[in-house]
């Protein structure tokens, strides 16, 4: 039986992380925006933009859906790829938590399809597209635990502050 991968809390910019993958919390244009998606285009530099415009006009003419994951390269980041996965918008009235189960799920995929042995995510959705942290905690963790293998050994969990940091600490706990 091989063992699970290892989950690694950080607290930091996703920017700047050694990994083999590193995920974008993108939108479906795969266009840029802002929060992690401005940093990653910004400090990563044009190759990647240029690669997700070749994404667009090719098999994602309609923009990647939400709950899906693309790779591209990482241009001048210290990651070999950026995978870019389009987070729900959180919302009141309709459960969308098996989308935000899946773009952590199909991350892990799409990395684990590259060969990648680690992959640095941010809390997906709990920026702009307004996710409760806590509960996008939850998910991550228990979508990670589920989901992760081989070749991938350690899963790492950027958060941007403190707080977040703490959050997420609560959830790990929880999970084991
Ligand atoms: N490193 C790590 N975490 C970060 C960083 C960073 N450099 N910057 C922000 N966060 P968000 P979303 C945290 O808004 O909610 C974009 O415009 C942030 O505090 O980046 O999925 C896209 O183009 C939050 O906890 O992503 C989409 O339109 C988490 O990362 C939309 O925002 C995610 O925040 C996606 O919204």
């Amino acid at each position: 039986m091989t063992s699970r991968p290892s989950i690694v809390l950080v607290l930091g910019d996703i920017t700047y992380q050694h990994a083999d993958v590193i995920v974008n919390a993108a939108n479906s244009s795969l266009l840029g925006g802002g929060g992690v998606d401005g940093a990653i285009h910004r400090k990563g530099g044009p190759a990647i933009l240029a690669e997700c415009r070749a994404l667009r006009a090719g098999h994602y003419g309609r923009g990647l859906p939400t709950g899906r994951a693309v790779a591209t390269t990482a241009g001048e980041l210290a990651a070999r790829w950026v995978v870019h996965t389009v987070g729900p918008v959180y919302s009141r009235e309709e459960d969308r938590s098996e989308l935000l189960a899946s773009c952590y799920g199909e991350s892990l995929r799409v990395a684990a399809e590259l060969g990648a042995e680690t992959v640095a995510f941010p809390a997906v959705s709990t920026g702009i597209f307004g996710w409760p942290m806590d509960d996008g905690a939850r998910i991550a963790i228990r979508t990670v635990r589920e989901e992760a293998a081989a070749p991938v050994k350690e899963v790492r969990f950027v958060l941007f502050d403190r707080e977040a940091y703490e959050v997420f600490v609560t959830a790990l706990a929880e999970a084991d």
